[in-house]
């Protein structure tokens, strides 16, 4: 006898012909209320505390920080974050809305916008600053946020369609180039950036190649989100540095694969 495991999820063939055409999707309520709160617990508790295994980028005081308090691979130092970064909605809606066979986790992390002396995330793609090979492959990311979120504390927009300009640059966060100086032939003038505001609970999901950008938080509280990065099955190494993936013996055109990176959803044939 063989039953169905298929994962539910909220991903609607809305929601894919939509982040097929655009590059990023906004999916409201991806979390239950109670996952809410609970993740709300378990991201202040991984925030709060120093380990090995997980990385911050700054300190309180650094220019980054300013922009983001980030911590990379929140999963292996708090238990509770796994069930989170490894939650199988998530990596099931992703293989929905990218339509590959199968997805892996590379790396999650919590992106809190701090109040006071607030930056905004300057506009960028996220796919020059990863490891691999295969920009269109399709690596893509959840943002999914614990606080509502606006223009006022850190909400996100994105340039429809700027997934199809190809791998630009990696933008310098502290002082940004203009990234649609390097988009050829003026195409990104016919796409005016879509603002998301979204309430707690919610997402957006992104392709890693699309062009996106958070408001600075003027309000005095921290805006409160954690992203997980998702790749398809069968992306390789590009042999270039990245903390995720460093010291892991990876040589450039191997599959990234193992237990760091395990496969979360698989397509059903
Ligand atoms: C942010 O949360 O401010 C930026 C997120 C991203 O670049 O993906
Ligand atoms: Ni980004």
């Amino acid at each position: 006898m063989s039953t169905s495991m298929k994962t539910q999820t909220p991903i609607t063939q809305e929601h894919i012909d939509f982040y097929q055409e655009n590059g990023f999707v906004k999916v409201v309520g991806m979390l239950t209320p109670g996952e809410l709160a609970e993740l709300r617990v378990y991201l202040e508790e991984a925030m709060q505390s120093e380990g090995e295994n997980s990385k911050t980028t700054d300190q309180i005081g650094g220019s980054y920080y300013r922009v983001l308090n980030q911590k990379v691979n929140l999963w292996r130092y708090h238990a509770g974050m796994g069930k989170y970064s490894f939650h199988p909605r998530f990596a099931q809606s992703a293989l929905e809305l990218t339509g590959a066979s199968g997805i892996r986790f590379f790396h999650d992390h919590g992106l809190w916008k701090m109040p006071e002396d607030s930056k905004a995330t300057p506009w960028h793609q996220d796919t020059p600053y990863w490891p691999v090979n295969d920009a269109q492959a399709g690596m893509m990311s959840i943002w999914i946020t614990l606080d509502d979120v606006d223009v006022n504390n850190g909400c996100m927009a994105f340039v429809p369609k700027s997934h199809n300009f190809g791998k630009l640059t990696g933008i310098d966060f502290l002082n940004p180039q203009n990234i649609f100086d390097y988009v050829e032939g003026g195409k990104e003038e016919k796409q005016k950036p879509v603002i998301v505001p979204l309430k707690a609970g919610s997402c957006t999901f992104h392709n890693g190649l699309t062009f996106h950008y958070a408001h600075s938080n003027v309000t005095d509280k921290p805006r409160r989100v954690l992203a997980i990065i998702f790749m398809p099955d069968g992306i390789t190494y590009n042999g270039k540095e990245h903390m995720v993936t460093d010291g892991l013996g990876f040589v450039a055109g191997q599959p990234i694969t193992g237990p760091r990176f395990p496969l979360l959803a698989k397509s059903e044939e």
